[in-house]
């Protein structure tokens, strides 16, 4: 467990735990999100938080089972914050009273002011020169508290919650009705900031301090073993190598797995940067043959996936079984991959894609995991990538999926429509670079058609391949929204594509959000 200080979030299967988290590593805060049925007693008392977060939820104290925090959460003397659902439960547990609906439901924007008391959680809020001292505070709960338990204060009312802002100051209990963590609390962060303030945290968790820990515990993990690395050129990935490169040498061999279903000048990039400019050993595996050969006739997206993936095993299992001798594996796995959702209704849900992923593989191989970005966020992952001197160009790229331009050209795949998707590819990023709207985009690329149409160019008739560009805001990936170019922007680049890129004579912008659809087009 790290050496830092720590805050416990107690999740009660609230939509945005995750944000919670995000505010408290913003205040270079350690903190991590467990779900309530996991944690018990003895799970605080080997925790041992500093201060304890209890996230919103979906559930009502009234229905039976109603999620619980374990009791000794109020009697270990840590500062204990309750958000939405947490405040009720709080009020609950220590004597207060919680009640239903009877038209006091608020979901949205609401306004809080301040009563006659005050106090540090509040320090910094109410501005009372603007709104008449009111503040903007987003809410979201059908049940509300109708009396507060003993030892506790009003600090802030709106219509419909007159018990907003709480706390208890002696036992330095806090709770509130809205939800700080959202965009829509413009003055939410502050709270969080006064909450660890007042709970004793000095900061501690920086990215250069993260580094020398997770170094130290890479070699202690490891020992003079060897570790084996896919490398994809993708950030993760290639954040984890730099770090464990720099923890243990040449024990770290890394393979990268080229399926020739790369983009333009990929494959040259990856490996010129880790073996020429890190010095890493690293086992170019060219295997282009392999993949698109198996490829050949598939056109359904399911089984390319499917293809893609068990190949990939496959030639991996083979080059880092060459290496000899490898006891473990290192994956850039990130804190939400590892974070365990509540889920309220149970049930697996659809799979939309089969994701590409070497799950399986250490058991198959009798390797163990190094996972050093387990804590991490991605945003967390690229500042470590800079503070490991990783260029900006490289950390700002946009995602890349596992298999690559095999999804991009839907239908069956050929070498000859590949290489058309590179050229256009590179074309179309080259454009949204020189127009300065990378940093902008989650991701943008070219998807090839299956699609022939008829064209003219030079008095002559053309019969070519049409694409279609896509480019997409989004957090996360899990929603998206198209980009909103500017129309000169699409026809230069059109102009640009059709000019430069032989085999296509038509150019469409996908604008599409997700969902109903989804980024790739397969
Ligand atoms: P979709 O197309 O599902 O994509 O909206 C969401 C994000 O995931 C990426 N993606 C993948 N990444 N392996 C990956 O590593 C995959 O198999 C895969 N499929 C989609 C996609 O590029 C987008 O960023």
């Amino acid at each position: 467990m790290t050496q830092h200080q720590r805050l416990l979030i107690i999740d009660f299967g609230s939509q945005v735990t995750q944000l919670i988290a995000r505010r408290l590593r913003e205040l270079n805060v350690y903190c991590e999100i467990h779900p309530f049925n996991r944690v018990d007693d003895a799970f605080l008392a080997a925790f041992a938080p500093k201060a304890i977060i209890f996230s919103g939820g979906p559930a009502s104290v009234f229905a039976d089972g109603a999620p619980m925090p374990p009791a000794s959460a109020f009697t270990m003397g840590v500062p204990v914050l309750g958000i939405c659902y947490g405040q009720q439960v709080m009020m609950h547990c220590l004597g207060g009273r919680v009640e239903r609906g009877h038209g006091t439901a608020e979901f949205g924007r609401a306004f809080v002011t301040p009563t006659q008391q005050t106090h540090p959680i509040l320090s910094g809020w109410f501005d009372t020169d603007t709104l008449h001292g009111r503040e903007q505070v987003w809410m979201s709960h059908g049940d509300h508290v109708s009396e507060i338990a003993p030892g506790f204060q009003v600090y802030g009312t709106s219509p419909n919650a007159p018990f907003a802002i709480t706390a208890d100051p002696a036992r330095h209990f806090y709770a509130v009705q809205f939800h700080p963590e959202v965009h829509h609390t413009p003055k939410g962060a502050k709270l969080y900031e006064n909450f660890v303030r007042l709970a004793g945290f000095t900061g501690d968790w920086t990215m250069g301090a993260y580094r020398q820990d997770a170094i130290a515990r890479i070699r202690a993990q490891v020992g003079d073993a060897k570790v084996i690395c896919g490398l994809s050129g993708g950030v993760d990935s290639s954040v984890a190598a730099v770090l464990i490169h720099e923890a243990i040498g040449d024990q770290l061999t890394c393979v990268f797995v080229d399926h020739g279903l790369l983009r333009l000048g990929e494959a040259e990039q990856v490996v010129t940067m880790f073996r020429d400019h890190y010095n890493m050993p690293l086992i170019h595996a060219d295997e282009a043959d392999l993949f698109i050969g198996a490829l050949e006739g598939v056109s359904d997206p399911e089984v390319k996936r499917k293809t893609i993936g068990r190949l990939f095993i496959d030639v991996f299992q083979k080059h880092a079984t060459a290496v000899g001798g490898a006891k473990f594996l290192a994956q850039g796995t990130l804190y939400p991959d590892v974070i365990e959702s509540v889920s309220f209704s149970g049930g697996p849900s659809v799979t939309i894609k089969s994701h590409h992923n070497v799950g399986g593989l250490p058991e198959k191989m009798g390797l163990k995991l190094v996972e050093p970005l387990r804590e991490l966020f991605k945003d967390e992952v690229r500042a470590l990538g800079r503070e490991l001197g990783l260029p900006d160009s490289f950390i700002g790229r946009h995602p890349f999926p596992g298999p690559g331009l095999a999804i991009r050209c839907p239908g069956e795949i050929t070498r000859e429509k590949l290489e058309i998707l590179r050229r256009a590819d590179a074309v179309f990023i080259d454009q949204i670079r020189k127009h300065g709207l990378y940093d902008d985009i989650w991701q943008a690329f070219v998807a090839l058609l299956p699609v022939k149409t008829v064209g003219v160019m030079g008095d002559g008739r053309t019969y070519d391949y049409a694409c279609a560009l896509r480019a997409v805001t989004s957090v996360d990936g899990m929603t998206a929204d198209y980009y909103p170019f500017t129309h000169e922007f699409l026809g230069e680049t059109a102009t640009r594509i059709i000019n430069e890129v032989q085999g296509i004579n038509r150019v469409t912008y996908d604008i599409t959000s997700k969902p109903p659809g989804t980024i790739e087009w397969e």
